[in-house]
């Protein structure tokens, strides 16, 4: 096994893969080195934080001096890297100009005999809007190569990894069909392919569904990479997905433009008065400074600033995962596009998988917003809560702890937003930190209400008596859920007096 799992969280993982030039631990971001450019230095990379880098196999192929070079010194000596390198193919090249000059076997070997880390067979990147059945058309190609890749490699690739990259567009049947027959190729590394313009364009929603569905077949042991993802704003949410590896150009290209990477989206250099980093290059200039300094300097400084707000956001991630706080990050990042909004939600539908892959041990709950309902703690939750064993005849749930009249606080449970019924200090509804109810979102209260319907059915033999706020109780009749309430449960409605609740009607 290459690929070693040290601590998990969400869908996310701190991994170490094994190459012939070392160890990576992940996640990990790959900067891409163009071989015919001298950008920043790989020794500065690596003081960054950079562990593995990525070049082209097909620029060095095409150009017999670069060619030379690398078969002679290895694409290590080549680019100048003494970390673990891996080569692409030229499939984008594919991509975007339609047409390359070398076949599957030719660019494998090449890759091969530079001594390329990992190596890429010349997979179709089918653009997202192609019909299905071109789709499928260029899928099955894919495959094809692939396993003539894998099969040479296993003759010629000694400890060099094979990756098999998956594509499908935007068919979630073909993602999976993709996943499935990379998987059974036994390859090392699973790079999702064809997403670039999805990314650029913010299609999220299509991203994560993509991402999704391609962990719903691969195995958990498998390393997997986000082709093309180079931006900062979507690391967290593709790590919390389960993607180990980035690479990025972003950081040169969107330098070449005069733009500024942020983890909550990209700046213009010259909208900016302030730098919102202290990295050595933001530390030195001002963005108005910035601005007149020559081209070429601005250019690698801003690349400079790029690569270090990616690499620290690697870090954060990493954090968060030893910490189990993946979720609050995401929650968190999110906020910077409506689109990784969406994206997001599009979890929901994919609960059980996630369930399937996140700790179920962590510290606490802490509600960031609806996205919070989809953790599976709280389904988790609900269903601990329906296997109560209950040996009383009559319960008192309420939303609020109600002063009796002997000064005495009394109720068998509460009703909380999100989690429902919980039991006083029952994990995690007892150490969840959830904003008052008066002022959580409907969705909350729907979530928790729910939860409260089933219990209440679920023990149809006991009676219930409900203490609830206004708020709870505007909610049921808003739903015209009243009429439809069990009849084993009793509506008592509370009101709050100087700080504790009495109950104001029977
Ligand atoms: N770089 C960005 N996207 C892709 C892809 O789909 N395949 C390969 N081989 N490289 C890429
Ligand atoms: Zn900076």
């Amino acid at each position: 096994m290459n690929f070693e799992i040290t601590a998990k969280d969400v869908m996310g993982r701190i991994g170490k893969l094994k190459t012939p030039h070392g160890v990576v631990e992940t996640p990990a971001l790959m900067p891409v080195i163009n071989p015919n450019l001298k950008f920043i230095p790989v020794k500065e990379m690596k003081r960054m934080g950079a562990q593995i880098a990525i070049t082209n196999s097909y620029i060095i192929y095409r150009n017999e001096n670069l060619k030379e070079r690398a078969i002679e010194k290895g694409v290590h000596g080549l680019i100048e890297s003494d970390l673990p390198v891996m080569t692409d193919s030229g499939s984008y090249q594919l991509m975007v100009y339609g047409d390359v000059e070398i076949d599957n076997t030719s660019i494998v070997e090449f890759q091969n005999q530079i001594r390329s880390d990992i190596v890429v067979p010349l997979d179709i990147p089918t653009p997202p809007d192609t019909s299905k059945s071109e789709a499928e058309k260029d899928l099955k190609e894919t495959l094809e190569r692939e396993r003539e890749a894998t099969e040479l490699h296993a003759k010629i690739g000694g400890e060099r990894l094979i990756a098999a990259p998956i594509q499908g567009a935007i068919y979630p049947d073909l993602r999976r069909f993709s996943a499935k027959k990379a998987a059974e190729l036994k390859a090392d590394f699973y790079p999702i392919g064809g997403v670039v313009p999805l990314l650029d364009s913010y299609r999220f929603p299509e991203v994560v569904r993509i991402i999704l569905e391609v962990k719903s077949e691969l195995p958990p042991s498998a390393p997997v990479h986000l082709f093309g993802a180079g931006h900062p704003m979507v690391f967290a949410m593709a790590v919390a997905l389960g993607c180990d590896f980035f690479d990025s150009a972003a950081y040169a290209l969107y330098a070449k433009d005069d733009r500024y990477l942020t983890v909550h989206g990209t700046k213009k250099l010259d909208e900016l008065q302030y730098f919102p980093c202290s990295c050595p290059v933001c530390n030195e200039f001002t963005p108005e400074k910035l601005r007149k300094v020559p081209k070429d300097e601005r250019q690698l400084l801003l690349g400079k600033h790029n690569l270090h707000v990616s690499f620290e956001e690697i870090n954060v991630i990493k954090q968060a995962i030893k910490e189990k706080t993946l979720f609050d990050l995401v929650e968190s990042r999110i906020r910077g596009h409506p689109y990784l909004v969406s994206a997001w939600r599009v979890i929901k539908e994919y609960r059980d998988l996630i369930e399937l892959y996140d700790p179920s041990a962590k510290q606490g709950f802490f509600y960031t917003g609806i996205e919070s309902i989809y953790r599976p703690a709280v389904q988790r939750h609900h269903r601990k809560i329906l296997n109560l064993f209950l040996d009383e005849k009559r319960y008192v749930i309420s939303a609020k702890p109600v002063l009796e009249s002997n000064q005495t606080v009394h109720a068998d449970f509460y009703l909380l937003p999100v989690f429902g019924v919980v039991v006083g200090e029952f994990y995690p509804g007892g150490h969840a930190e959830l904003p008052e109810e008066e002022y959580i979102e409907e969705e909350a209260l729907e979530e928790g209400f729910n939860c409260l319907l089933n219990f209440l059915r679920e023990n149809a033999d006991k009676s219930f008596e409900l203490r609830l706020t206004k708020r709870w109780v505007d909610f049921i009749k808003s739903k015209g859920l009243k009429p439809k309430l069990p009849e084993n449960a009793e509506i008592v409605e509370i009101v709050e007096i100087e700080g504790s609740s009495r109950i104001i009607e029977r």
